[in-house]
């Protein structure tokens, strides 16, 4: 994929600052052209930051619609609740911020199903897609296990899915509602933020495996001629 572009950082601070930068411009820019904007963002710790400054952004909110790219399958404001530190954070700027679990059930494959019917009656193609990468290459929620496949190569019109990640992640041991790879790679902006010099690593050894890569990133990033802006800090 020629068109992924790495963009490194002194720190986190300055990636935080520029990819915030860059996300308000995407905001504003679809606002402008119709009046909306439709983003999905990343859950982990690492867009905190991000978060944090894009919130101060003077922008249109009641104009922007924000979803996590993935959930975990626990009720409305568990701390493991990606939507909830979204909501924490825009909800007071007027922002739309939609969770994608209603609520939790132990039937992931059924969250799966009505985050897809959701996300079915949202402005599509995204016009943001962030996403984070974990230090086994996953991405979004797409992990090894059952429905790893399905993740990768359901139908094009699938939007989202239930995922039960095999192992289970340790940072959340939980079954997951995941965007799909196609609506990753459908989106209009692809961006990737990430710390630390192992991430770093596994994406580039990701990207260099390519379609049979042993990380979930690089299989969604692979035959894909998606242009990618990978953000990187130490
Ligand atoms: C999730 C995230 C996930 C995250 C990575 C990295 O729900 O866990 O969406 O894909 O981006 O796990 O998380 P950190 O930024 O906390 O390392």
């Amino acid at each position: 994929n020629e068109e992924i572009e790495w963009w490194d950082y002194e720190d986190a601070e300055e990636m935080a600052e520029a990819v915030a930068g860059d996300i308000q411009f995407i905001i504003e820019s679809a606002i402008d052209a119709r009046g909306a904007a439709v983003v999905a963002l990343a859950g982990g710790k690492t867009p905190l930051p991000i978060y944090a400054i894009l919130s101060e952004a003077k922008l249109d909110w009641k104009r922007v619609t924000i979803i996590p790219g993935d959930e975990r399958i626990v009720p409305l404001g568990d701390p493991l609740s990606n939507v909830t530190a979204l909501a924490k954070t825009f909800l007071p700027k007027g922002a739309r911020v939609m969770p994608i679990v209603p609520t939790a059930t132990a039937d992931y494959k059924a969250a799966g199903r009505s985050a897809d019917a959701l996300m079915q009656d949202l402005h599509w193609p995204l016009d943001l897609c962030l996403l984070g990468v974990g230090g086994d290459g996953h991405t979004a929620s797409i992990f090894p296990g059952p429905d790893f496949d399905e993740a990768l190569n359901g139908p094009k019109e699938r939007r989202a899915l239930g995922v039960m990640p095999d192992p289970l992640p340790p940072e959340a041991p939980v079954a997951r509602v995941t965007l799909s790879r196609a609506a990753i790679v459908s989106s209009a902006s692809v961006m990737i933020a990430v710390t630390g010099a192992a991430k770093k690593k596994v994406i580039e050894d990701a990207i260099s495996q390519g379609a049979g890569s042993t990380y979930p990133i690089g299989r969604v990033l692979a035959d894909t001629e998606l242009p990618v802006d990978i953000h990187w800090a130490p």
